[in-house]
């Protein structure tokens, strides 16, 4: 398998299903419209909508009914960004390479565009209802998880800690705790929606959520480290951003080498779950593979 050639033509499929469910520029409001566009169609990496298909085919679904599900996660994703980068949150400038979104159309329509995504995740989702009314159980129980796992108890709660404890020296138990919320909880719920909607049991769909968030807790350590290696350019984003708003991170707490063997030790328990699930997807072990030695 070419993975870089299979992982492309996954994030054109993806794009395709995004521009598809994008709200069309209309109305007295176009300037909203547009500014969802800006920030949902800049590039990333869409690894949410991608681990949403591979889970879902992983438990043999197939058809159609994911795809609004994937155009939802990563409007949910994008939102978090979209914010995340606000003047009273990170304050940062560029995104996927790109001026951020309250750069270009300011801090008001930034918050909007944001809030827009959020709603219009719920919308893209509850148009599952449609497509297969025969599965309306699946989906609401999809729609369920997507509603908790981007909340309090979820990626908000996670970002709600993260702002309060910047600043301030924290424990390792408080660290996990954030990255479990703000980076895991999307993560799992892409695996999790996958799962149900392909019909797998719940606990399919507890050891799913299990390996996710091993896999996102690696992914946000690596999102620290390359905080502080990378560079702008390769990143997308400002290097730096960490220190800047003196935030602990895996790297301020354990240091570069530590934080880099962590990836590695959770990525590996990740491959070791994946195994023991005893469905072969080698796009997905060789995805979770690539992220560990991820440059963006
Ligand atoms: C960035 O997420 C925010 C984190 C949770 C670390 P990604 O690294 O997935 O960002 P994109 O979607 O590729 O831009
Ligand atoms: C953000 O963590 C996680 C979100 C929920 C957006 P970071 O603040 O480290 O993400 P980046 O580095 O800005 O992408
Ligand atoms: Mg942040
Ligand atoms: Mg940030
Ligand atoms: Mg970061």
């Amino acid at each position: 398998m070419n993975f870089k050639e299979e992982y492309q033509k996954r994030v054109e499929s993806i794009e395709e299903i995004l521009k598809r469910y994008l709200p069309a520029r209309e109305g007295y409001q176009e300037i909203i419209t547009e500014a969802m566009e800006y920030s949902l169609m800049a590039g990333g990496k869409r690894l949410r909508p991608m681990l949403m298909r591979e889970s879902y085919e992983l438990f043999g679904g197939k058809g159609r009914l994911v795809e609004p599900f994937m155009a939802a996660i990563e409007m949910i994703h994008t939102y978090s960004l979209v914010h995340d980068d606000l003047p009273a949150m990170d304050n940062d400038d560029y995104r996927r390479g790109r001026k951020t979104t309250h750069v270009v159309y300011g801090e008001d329509m930034g918050i909007l565009a944001g809030d827009a995504l959020l709603n219009y995740a719920f919308e893209t989702a509850c148009t599952a209802f449609d497509l297969e009314p025969e599965h309306s159980l699946l989906i609401g129980k999809a729609l369920q998880i997507l509603a908790r796992k981007a909340g309090i108890f979820g990626m908000l709660g996670g970002q709600v800690v993260d702002v309060k404890e910047s600043g301030h020296r924290i424990t390792g138990d408080v660290l996990d705790f954030i990255y479990r919320l703000k980076t895991g909880a999307l993560i799992e719920s892409s695996v999790m929606i996958g799962a149900v909607l392909a019909g797998a049991s719940d606990s399919e769909t507890a050891e799913i959520e299990n390996i996710a968030a091993k896999v996102g807790m690696a992914f946000q350590i690596q999102d620290d480290i390359l905080d502080v290696t990378s560079t702008t350019e390769m990143l997308g984003k400002p290097v730096h951003s960490d220190e800047k708003n003196e935030k602990t991170t895996y790297v301020t707490l354990k240091g570069l080498d530590e934080a880099g063997k962590e990836v590695e030790r959770l990525t590996s328990e990740a491959l070791c779950g994946l195994s023991r699930l005893g469905h072969e997807n080698e796009f997905l072990e060789a995805l979770l593979k690539w992220l560990v030695y991820r440059e963006k």
